[in-house]
Order: structure tokens, then C-alpha cells, then sequence
């Protein structure tokens, strides 16, 4: 059978090590190939835990039904380092992940290790660089970058070595919404392009909402994975657990307020935008 899944967590738990109780509760997901999903959960509800596990980073509590697969290969000890070819993190705090003298330097790292040939190499790092609007300070010394630039470096050094799924730990958070919005069509794009898959972990509720799919977490545990018009439709649930809902959820709840009822299957902007101003022609 074919597997379309390019994570896949079944009945996961994980404690970290001296810690009274596990952050993970049998935990089980499939993250389908080639999309785009967005995970989303409360402060601690164990999102990045999540990210170290799919690389690992992290080793699941012991128990004979648990399994973590990577593009259908399942994960132990004697093929992790096949999978972190596979996985690429961004983490969320682009400080620690810097090991080149020069931002040159740096994106270049992981494609001196994949023994990438010289001359692609500087091709690929000026492109990734100019991708993400740096190309300028190529020469420059991460250590003098600004958070957000050092996020854009850090995302090019994992589009530079081009993995099957990359991961985004918050790593849109300190950017500009003009440098936001910018990143996020870089990463679409790629996606498209290279049948990436994208696992991007975020607060920020409107980027999530672009997502192809939103697996919601909390206290260590999935409570929804769905297409992001169905997930943000369950605006309850959603506030009982501390998270936002996007501006067209809200934009529908207070219209429903004021007696203008939107039928079900209006979800996105532009369907609430086509819904409204034929519900202006009518009257
Ligand atoms: N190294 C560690 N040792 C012990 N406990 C940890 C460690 N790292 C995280 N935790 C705990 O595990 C839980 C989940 O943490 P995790 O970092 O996965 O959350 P998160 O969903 O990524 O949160 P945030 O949105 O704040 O980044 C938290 O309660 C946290 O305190
Ligand atoms: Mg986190």
C-alpha cells in the first residue's frame, strides 16, 4: 500500500528524563506528504518535544506499540542520522544554530556535508540568500545579526540543503509582517516546487490559517487535525484551550451576533467576501 504520510507518530509518549509525568500521552498523527500543516497548542502543550521526536533529537517513552515513521522508515537508534538527512528544524531560537564564521560560511555548512560539489555549493548559497533577502550580508558575522535576520540565515540554511520536510520552529516569530510574508511565499513556494512537506509551529493564528492542514495539541495530547476553515470553526473548543481564532471566524461570530447568519460552507475570506457582497445585491 502506498504511504502518503511523511510523519507518522502512533501511540507516542515521552517523559523528559527526572520529570515527574510524561508531556506526551499516546500520542498518534499522520502528517501527509506534500502539504503544509500547522501545529498549533498553548505554551508547554509539547510542540517542539513534538519536532526533537520526528528527528531524534528525543527517544519516545519505551512501549512495544510505539512507532515514529519518517517518510514510511521507522526511526531507531541505528537510522537517526539517515532521518535527520531527511528532517530539517528551524528552531525556535536562531542563536544557538550558528557554526559558520561568515553567514556564507554557515549556509554552506550543511552542503559541505552532504559533499556538495564546490561550485554548486556557492550557486545554492547565494540563491537561498537572496531567497530570504540577505544576500547582502553574505560576508557579515552571524553573531552581529539581528534576531530576525539571524532567522532568515537560519531558515536559508535548511532551504539551502534541501530536505523532504522541513520543520519550522516559530521561526517566523521575530520577523517583520512584510519579512512574515515574504518567508511564508518562499516556503509555498518550495513546497510546490520540490514536493516538500512543511511542518510549521506557530501562534500566530492567520499563518496557521494558510496551513493545508491544522493538528491542534494540548496538554500533550491531539485534540483536532483538519482542513484550518473546520478546525477555527470550533471557536469553543478553541478559546476553552487558550487559542486565538483567525479574523474570518471572528468576523462570522459577530455577524451572527447581529442576526446575518453565513451558511456553513463559507469559510475562507474570499468566499465570505463573494457571500456578502451578494447578500448586499439582494436587499
Ligand atoms: N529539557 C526539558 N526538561 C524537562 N522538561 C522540559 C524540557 N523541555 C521542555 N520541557 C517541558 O515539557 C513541556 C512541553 O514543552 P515544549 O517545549 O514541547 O512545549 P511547546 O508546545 O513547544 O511550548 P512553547 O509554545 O512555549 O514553545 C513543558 O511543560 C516544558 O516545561
Ligand atoms: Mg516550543
Amino acid at each position: 500500500m502506498a504511504d502518503n504520510s511523511a510523519v507518522e507518530f502512533k501511540n507516542v509518549s515521552f517523559t523528559y528524563p527526572d520529570a515527574k509525568k510524561s508531556v506526551l500521552h499516546d500520542v498518534s498523527f499522520r502528517i501527509k506528504k506534500g502539504l503544509w500543516t500547522a501545529l498549533i497548542g498553548h505554551n508547554g502543550s509539547g510542540k517542539s518535544t513534538i519536532s526533537k521526536l520526528i528527528n531524534g533529537l528525543l527517544i519516545p517513552d519505551q512501549n512495544e506499540k510505539s512507532e515514529i515513521k519518517v517518510e514510511g522508515i521507522k526511526l531507531t537508534p541505528q537510522n537517526v542520522w539517515n532521518i535527520r538527512e531527511k528532517v530539517g528544524i528551524v528552531f525556535q531560537n536562531p542563536d544557538n544554530q550558528f557554526v559558520g564564521a561568515t553567514v556564507g560560511d554557515d549556509v554552506a555548512f550543511g552542503l559541505e556535508n552532504r559533499g556538495v560539489p564546490r561550485d554548486q555549493m556557492l550557486d545554492r548559497v547565494q540563491r537561498v540568500l537572496s531567497d530570504v533577502g540577505m544576500l547582502d550580508y553574505i560576508n557579515a558575522e552571524p553573531a552581529n545579526l539581528s534576531g530576525g535576520q539571524k532567522q532568515r540565515i537560519a531558515i536559508a540554511g535548511i532551504l539551502a540543503v534541501e530536505p523532504d520536510v522541513i520543520i519550522f520552529d516559530e521561526s517566523t516569530s521575530m520577523l517583520d509582517p512584510n519579512g512574515r510574508e515574504q518567508i511564508l511565499g518562499i516556503i509555498k513556494k518550495l513546497m510546490l516546487e520540490k514536493k516538500l512537506t512543511i511542518i510549521s509551529i506557530t501562534h500566530d493564528i492567520e499563518e496557521a490559517n494558510l496551513a493545508d492542514e491544522v493538528l491542534v495539541l494540548n496538554d500533550g495530547q491531539i485534540l483536532a487535525q483538519d482542513i484550518p476553515a473546520e478546525v477555527f470553526s470550533k471557536t469553543e473548543m478553541l478559546r476553552e484551550i487558550g487559542l486565538d481564532i483567525p479574523f474570518t471566524e471572528k468576523l462570522i461570530s459577530k455577524l451572527d451576533q447581529i442576526g446575518i447568519k453565513i451558511p456553513q460552507n463559507v469559510k475562507t475570506k474570499d468566499e465570505l467576501k463573494q457571500y456578502l457582497c451578494q447578500l448586499n445585491l439582494k436587499k
